[in-house]
């Protein structure tokens, strides 16, 4: 079945819906979702979802773009939650210069005490990087992220920094950017990409696909997701389901 890395179901876009759409993913294909943690009251929420749905996994972590609300005392809160049983990761955590605030200094100490963090608790970690590629890379290398794990969520470089991740051994989480007509850019680095590296992810409830692209996302797109994978890589719709979900287990030791 279809294994969701990313998705954000304590988003409030969900509140109306949110158990009917969770209880109603198993019967469309959907058999396992990591939900993301990206600010103190997102990490409180994935540890209550992932205590509510056996079939939902969480990751513990704060997005660049909320470190702002970090301290000492509540990243104390994170490493707590990251011992938690249904916890496989750290993340998302990363670089995110797309918006002016906070500023790269604050990311990047943040960043590498999520990384340091993951390699403390054992755990691989998420990275959210958005032009931000140089400075993620050089903070992943100088923190040896080969030895810690992770996957770089909804990859939007290069193929030539594909290669850079493939070298740390991380995975790629691809997601419905894959269906954009003009994701040139993205498709070339994922034919490059081994199939054995790549991960489904919506992102929910961003980033929806073709053809439901600008409206709220759920793991129920991601049927969409693994039709462009299976055309890019000449291989079956199934074989990237059964792959990928492979691919997820491995990664989050599931
Ligand atoms: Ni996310």
């Amino acid at each position: 079945m279809i294994f969701e890395s990313h998705a954000h179901y304590d988003d409030e876009v969900f509140d109306e819906d949110r158990v009917e759409l969770l209880t109603s993913l198993s019967g469309q294909g959907i058999g396992t979702v990591v939900n993301i943690g990206a600010s103190l009251a997102g990490c409180r929420a994935t540890v209550a979802l992932t205590q509510e749905y056996p079939f939902i996994f969480g990751a513990i972590g704060v997005h660049p773009s909320e470190v702002a609300e970090l301290n000492e005392e509540n990243f104390e809160l994170l490493r707590e939650w990251c011992m938690l049983d249904k916890i496989v990761a750290v993340g998302e955590t990363g670089l995110d210069y797309h918006w002016p605030e906070p500023g790269p200094a604050l990311q990047k100490e943040w960043f590498e005490q999520q990384l340091a963090l993951a390699r403390q608790v054992e755990l691989p970690v998420i990275i959210h990087s958005r032009e931000a590629a140089k400075d993620t890379l050089e903070i992943m290398q100088a923190h040896r992220a080969g030895e810690i794990g992770g996957v770089v969520h909804c990859f939007s470089y290069t193929k030539e920094m594909a290669r850079e991740y493939l070298n740390m051994d991380f995975y790629f989480g691809i997601g419905g950017v894959i269906t954009f007509k003009n994701a040139k850019k993205l498709k070339e680095a994922v034919e490059y990409i081994p199939m054995e590296k790549i991960l489904l992810e919506t992102d929910s409830p961003y980033l929806a696909p073709e053809p439901n692209r600008g409206k709220r996302n759920t793991s129920l797109n991601l049927p969409c997701v693994a039709e462009a994978i299976a055309e890019l890589k000449g291989i079956s719709y199934e074989e990237v389901v059964e792959i990928t979900e492979a691919n997820a287990r491995r990664l989050f030791h599931l």
